[in-house]
């Protein structure tokens, strides 16, 4: 007894040894090898990346370009002007422990992943090509301290929530295109020194500036109007080529920002060393270190006791720590009535109707818990929760419509109104007071009858703003109706123009079935994994998939998951999981998506009895032969005339392929899929030069001209 525990001391103090001095001399974590594998893939292995390694090997100890590690994880990637092109892989989230990320005057497209690595604190993506809009994941990087995205072409109103960034110093947004009212909640930047906003199109006033503690300002050529408030005068800001009056300014219109500084305590609190951020999290850190400095100690003097004891400890932490993660994951979206009083409520500047691609408003959603900051990999437990528990939810922002509204504007609901009937209830064809057509979801009282769940959905889906996402404009909650009010699409759905096409419309060409994809793609990417908690769908299929003028996608029902009942298993989307088990997850999502993309590729309906037995089921007929080119050219949609790129076909099964899988874990996540697309996209630019701009979904390429009569 007592021999056998001697020797597992001992053991235990050899490991122990062994650990520590393997920890100061060591090969890289291997998650992040096989990150930065993929980071150098992706950037189409380019040469200039000196040492870097497609598989395997060890950054940390090969002086692999531009990469510095600490403690054998990667914490720095400084690889600016390059040349570097391709993209950065969908895994930048994975980069835990990188505070510097310099990918700056690179010739990186259009290809700016949501995810990016979560603890950063100088992140530059200066003059890369990107458009569009910043990734709301930056949003979430309370470390931040040195933003530059300056030269791009983004563009639009700024979505980005900067409630979080206290510890911002530096901001560069200039020589980009992004337009409409800086956002209000600049007002949380509390230690903000220098901010560059020239040459844009923002407009509207400074006032938001006025209590920051700036020390450099350009805001020139820009449209900004009213006067530089007086606070800032000392600095001397660029502020040329705007409409700002000289002259006294006039006392501050009702609704700005007061003019007393910010509260500084919560500005310490992103750098996760403040009181709400809960004692525990700067307390343990410092209880970390102590404790290494003890396992030393306990070492050298009293010895493998000691180290017995820790070791027999840790191993116990961990496993219980993951559970907790998991546990503490916020799967059900909050309750609006939430709202905490200890911030200001966000006023987002006025809504930008005339182009409803550009999301106006904020969604604000608590970062989910595993993007939080975590400081050393054995101490999960004592992670501290650097976000504060209190979580603003925006009120719902849409506009609530009386019965009698919709009454008169769909007609009484007649039936020459009607586009569609699901499920959930009937849609109309509606025409508001000012002439604007909307389309009204005339909720069925089986599936909802309770209206504090319905404002509960309303508040859910009005924080939803994507691109591909049918947007919201407003609700009906009176005598017992349920309504939503949405944007109107007038080329319907994707499955009437698959399916139901007369012979004056076109067929949809190969690069507008791409596109659709790719939009797709992108909208349930959004919600999977930028929306937090995730929003399962739970309905995605063709007839779901809006289509605007230039053929680019909308989603419809999003976040109505709940009113969706019963797997109709004799639809065709159903992941075999889902039949099996009713349970769905952002996995049969995937399955779904693959489904629809068969049906981009085939022009078959998922389900068909007119066809014979063995082809009935369009996923059991297709996935055998997604892989033969000889069986695809026949399998695809006779519509399309033989007018594709055979590559880009094959490239398109071959995700399906991965989408339908009946094992839902081998399914990849959607952001996987939106890269893989992109890439196809990529490649049939580089051969074929009229493929259509960027291949994003918002492009309005030439490839719908093809379409308009
Ligand atoms: C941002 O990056 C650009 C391009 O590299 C550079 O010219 C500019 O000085 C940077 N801005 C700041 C504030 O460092
Ligand atoms: C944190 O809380 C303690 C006790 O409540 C207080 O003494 C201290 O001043 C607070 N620190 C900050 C930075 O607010």
């Amino acid at each position: 007894m007592r021999k056998a525990e001697e020797l597992l001391v001992a053991l235990a103090a050899a490991l122990l040894l062994v650990g520590i001095l393997s920890s100061a001399n060591a090969a890289t974590d291997p998650n992040d090898v096989s990150n930065l594998n993929l980071l150098f893939t992706s950037l189409n292995s380019a040469q200039q990346l000196t040492n870097w390694k497609q598989s395997g090997g060890d950054p940390c100890g090969e002086n692999w370009k531009g990469v510095t590690c600490s403690n054998s994880k990667v914490s720095e990637i400084k690889i600016p002007g390059l040349g570097l092109s391709g993209n950065m892989g969908y895994q930048l989230d994975k980069f835990t422990s990188l505070t510097v990320f310099d990918i700056s005057n690179n010739n990186l497209g259009n290809q700016l992943p949501y995810q990016l690595p979560p603890n950063l604190q100088r992140l530059n993506l200066a003059n890369c090509g990107f458009s569009g809009l910043l990734p709301y994941s930056i949003s979430l990087m309370s470390p931040l301290k040195y933003l530059n995205v300056s030269r791009n072409q983004f563009s639009g109103q700024v979505t980005l929530q900067f409630t979080s960034l206290t510890s911002l110093t530096t901001l560069d947004f200039s020589y980009n295109a992004m337009s409409d009212n800086l956002p209000q909640s600049f007002q949380f930047l509390t230690s903000i020194h220098d901010m560059y906003l020239q040459n844009n199109q923002f407009a509207g006033t400074l006032d938001v500036l006025a209590t920051l503690p700036l020390q450099n300002l350009n805001v020139e050529n820009n449209r900004f109007t009213g006067w530089v408030p007086e606070q800032l005068k000392s600095i001397n800001p660029k502020t040329s080529g705007n409409q700002l009056s000289t002259g006294p300014a006039p006392p501050p219109p009702p609704g700005t920002p007061p003019a007393t500084r910010p509260n500084r305590n919560r500005g310490s609190g992103g750098g996760g060393s403040s009181n709400n951020s809960g004692g525990g999290g700067g307390g343990s850190s410092g209880i970390g270190a102590g404790a290494i400095v003890g396992i030393v100690i306990s070492v050298l003097v009293v010895g493998a006791i000691a180290a017995f004891f820790i070791l027999k400890r840790r191993s116990r932490r961990k496993p219980s720590a993951d559970l907790e993660k998991l546990n503490n994951r916020p799967f059900a979206p909050q309750p609006p009535h939430e709202v905490e009083e200890s911030k200001p409520p966000q006023i987002s500047a006025a809504a930008n109707m005339k182009a409803f691609d550009e999301p106006s408003v904020i969604s604000l959603r608590p970062p989910p818990i595993d993007r939080l900051k975590s400081f050393d990999e054995d101490d999960v437990t004592a992670m501290p929760i650097v976000t504060p528990k209190k979580v603003n939810i925006a009120p719902i922002d849409a506009k609530s419509f009386s019965v009698a509204d919709l009454q008169i504007a769909t007609d009484s609901f007649n039936v020459e109104n009607l586009i569609g009937e699901g499920s959930i209830g009937r849609v109309f064809r509606a025409q508001l007071d000012d002439g604007k057509v909307v389309a009204v979801k005339k909720i069925n009282a089986s599936v909802l009858s309770n209206s504090d769940d319905f404002l509960a959905i309303v508040s859910e889906i009005s924080l939803l703003h994507h691109p591909n996402i049918v947007e919201l404009i407003g609700y009906c909650c009176e005598h017992g109706q349920h309504l939503l009010v949405y944007e109107f699409h007038k080329n319907g759905s994707l499955h009437e123009f698959l399916y139901l096409s007369d012979e004056y419309t076109k067929p949809l060409t190969w690069n507008s079935r791409v596109k659709i994809a790719l939009g797709t793609a992108r909208a349930l990417e959004y919600l999977h994994e930028v929306c937090s908690p995730s929003v399962i769908h739970k309905n995605f299929k063709s007839a779901n998939i809006l289509l605007d003028n230039e053929l680019s996608p909308h989603l419809s029902d999003c976040a109505l998951a709940s009113l969706v009942s019963e797997p109709d298993q004799a639809s065709g989307y159903s992941a075999p999981e889902v039949a099996m088990s009713g349970v769905y997850t952002i996995k049969s999502d995937v399955y779904s998506f693959g489904v629809v993309m068969l049906e981009l590729l085939t022009g078959r309906t998922p389900f068909d009895s007119s066809r014979p037995r063995s082809e009935q089921s369009l996923v059991r007929w297709a996935t055998p032969q997604l892989h033969d080119i000889d069986a695809l050219s026949k399998m695809v949609d006779p519509a399309l005339k033989s007018l594709y790129p055979v590559k880009s076909l094959s490239r398109f099964a071959d995700v399906i392929a991965l989408c339908v899988q009946p094992e839902p874990e081998f399914r990849p996540p959607m952001s996987e899929v939106v890269q893989a697309l992109v890439r196809l996209v990529q490649r049939a630019n580089m051969s074929k030069r009229t493929f259509g701009n960027d291949g994003a979904a918002r492009a309005g390429s030439g490839d719908a001209d093809d379409y308009t009569p």
